[in-house]
């Protein structure tokens, strides 16, 4: 492999190392994400780089292939490419040269050399950031990948492309792709349905792809939430482990390709419809935050993962309320009398948060109306909702409120006065699902009428928690008149609104909600404060539930709760110590009428 130039980036702490390197101007690629291999002078990172990349062989191009963290046709990577558009048919395989570097914030100048006597440079840093800006040969498009590797030695990179031809640029693709050593020969990852979130399934990993797509325009029940590839074998404790997380709430890819030489590579990103990204000239798509961590071991994976969010300075630092949800207490039948009786008793056994669930608004005495219209019911609340706000203060325990804002029943105020805010592909509405549509946010109009009315609701009571749920998959998720697909302007739109009602009420926590354990990923979990890990709480599919969800979330961030003896959903009975065991291990409370 012949170069001018090298320069290495090690990042080194934790007992890991991750070694990035740019070779001449091409983009930069992980030569090593694994165990701590020491200080890296120039003559490894040399060996290390060139006995990385596969010998040229018959019947294959006559140089090595490099593959970088966005792996290129235009290099003679044959698996899947890291990029995929074209301005209508043209400019469909990048030919990139990187014209900027920064490593820690400071400019990094590329070393002279020549191919006869190449410079090698390599810098050091326990953690941070190095950003890699790059024009393609033809000047019509510019990609800056930005790639942080923090103390844990998780690394996280994104994407930032735009079009800079007055053709419009249609992206169809971008994944961020981090090689994995031949030793990991398996791969683990989740299904799941509604009440068995996170369903583990485990294969070899052989020549082809394992693509998993997520299509429900949410994070999803049945999503994989991390990939993990391993040594064959690999267990909690034993065998080297590599693994992906997309973090992304909408549409999104989770991927293990191997190709035929036996490169194989993780790789993660949104998944993008029809025509869903379009850029004009000067526009910038940003991808989500594609998450790389390794273990020795899925503890050690998880660990990492663990102290690396708790570091946030959003992540709660209070010790975590036990918290009363009155969900399968009343269900839809909401009354005073009762629920103030429900708030004096849990006050008793220690209950520190009240969350009053479904049903407070609009015509909502069952699921199949009202979803949409945020105004406190006169006929359930005929006094409003203060007097139970104000005597669960009065018993010195916060105060939760329900909202499920991305949707709506036909039969609601809402829906009758904007159907045209309804998701849809054109004039048939897609399928109901508990009996409701999804509701466009990613129209500026129907966004701010959302907003407004959650803020009439914060701002006329004393709320310092939502539950946000969100009960259905996106089905011909498109924004009307046109029909045009627009799942990634909604999940946009989700984060939009989560900032901006976190601006607006300092300290009020949110808990993420989809039909129970439907929206765990770490883009949700950086707005948000808790997940709600599954509506099943019956603890012999709890424990399987919250094992699995700790592999991506710390317990502290995922709610589980002490149901009543019978569960609602399995019908079994399971002693108290049973079903408190299992939801002490995490963010404890109670979802039972405790009366
Ligand atoms: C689904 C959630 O997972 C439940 O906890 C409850 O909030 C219902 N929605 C209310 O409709």
């Amino acid at each position: 492999m012949s170069f001018s130039s090298m320069l290495g980036f090690l990042f080194r702490s934790a007992s890991t190392s991750v070694v990035l390197d740019l070779v001449d101007s091409g983009l930069p690629s992980v030569t090593h994400w694994g165990a701590d291999i020491g200080p890296l002078d120039p003559s490894t990172l040399r060996a290390l780089v060139v006995g990385g990349v596969e010998t040229p062989g018959n019947s294959a191009v006559d140089q090595a292939v490099r593959v970088s963290l966005l792996p290129e046709a235009a290099n003679g990577w044959l698996g899947k490419p890291g990029l995929s558009g074209s301005h209508a048919g043209k400019n469909w395989s990048p030919q990139w040269s990187v014209f900027d570097i920064q490593f820690n914030g400071s400019p990094i100048a590329v070393p002279e050399g020549s191919a006869t006597s190449p410079t090698v440079e390599v810098h050091t840093a326990e953690a941070g950031t190095l950003t890699a800006s790059a024009r393609d040969a033809l000047g019509v498009l510019e990609l800056v990948l930005v790639v942080e590797v923090s103390v844990e030695g998780v690394i996280r990179t994104r994407a930032l492309l735009r079009n800079l031809s007055s053709d419009p640029y249609q992206l169809e693709e971008l994944t961020v792709s981090y090689p994995i050593p031949s030793a990991a020969g398996e791969v683990l990852d989740f299904a799941g349905r509604w009440a068995h979130e996170r369903t583990p399934q485990r294969r070899p990993i052989t020549v082809g792809t394992h693509r998993r797509e997520g299509r429900t325009g949410r994070t999803g029940l049945g999503a994989a939430t991390l990939l993990i590839a391993g040594e064959p074998h690999f267990g909690f404790r034993t065998g080297e482990t590599w693994s992906l997380h997309t973090a992304w709430s909408g549409n999104h890819i989770h991927q293990v390709e191997k190709v035929f030489s036996g490169v194989q590579l993780l790789s993660g990103g949104e998944l993008l419809l029809p025509g869903e990204i379009n850029l004009a000239q000067g526009e910038t798509y940003e991808s989500p935050w594609v998450y790389g961590v390794y273990g020795a071991g899925l503890d050690d994976a998880a660990n990492r993962l663990h102290r690396d969010l708790r570091s946030r300075p959003q992540h709660p630092k209070s010790d975590r309320p036990m918290t009363l949800n009155v969900w399968e207490a009343v269900y839809f039948a909401h009354d005073l009398a009762t629920l103030t009786e429900l708030a004096d008793v849990a006050a008793t056994i220690g209950i520190e948060r009240f969350v009053l669930d479904d049903g407070w608004f609009g015509s909502r005495r069952d699921d199949t109306s009202g979803l949409g219209d945020w105004v406190v019911s006169p006929e359930v609340w005929p006094t409003g909702l203060t007097p139970l706000i104000s005597h669960v203060k009065s018993l010195g325990m916060k105060f939760g409120l329900w909202f499920e804002p991305e949707m709506v029943n036909l039969d609601s105020d809402l829906a009758r006065s904007h159907p045209e805010w309804i998701m849809a592909t054109g004039a048939q509405l897609p399928p109901e699902s508990r009996h409701q549509q999804v509701l466009n946010i990613g129209i500026p109009e129907c966004y701010a009428y959302i907003r407004d009315a959650m803020c009439a609701v914060l701002d006329a009571h004393d709320v310092d928690y939502i539950k946000w749920d969100h009960n259905r998959d996106l089905v011909d998720a498109g924004t009307l008149p046109t029909g045009t697909p627009g799942v990634h302007e909604q999940t946009e739109a989700y984060y939009r609104l989560l900032q901006e009602l976190k601006e607006r009420y300092p300290g009020l926590e949110i808990e993420s909600c989809a039909s129970g354990g439907g929206r765990v990923d770490l883009g949700a979990i950086q707005l948000t404060d808790r997940v709600w890990g599954s509506d099943n709480s019956d603890p012999i599919d709890r424990q399987s539930i919250n094992r699995w969800t700790t592999q991506l979330l710390p317990p502290e961030l995922i709610g589980a709760h002490i149901a009543s003896k019978t569960n609602h959903i399995t019908g079994r009975s399971h002693s108290l110590a049973f079903r408190a065991i299992t939801a002490l291990f995490n963010h404890l409370g109670v979802e039972w009428d405790l009366r």
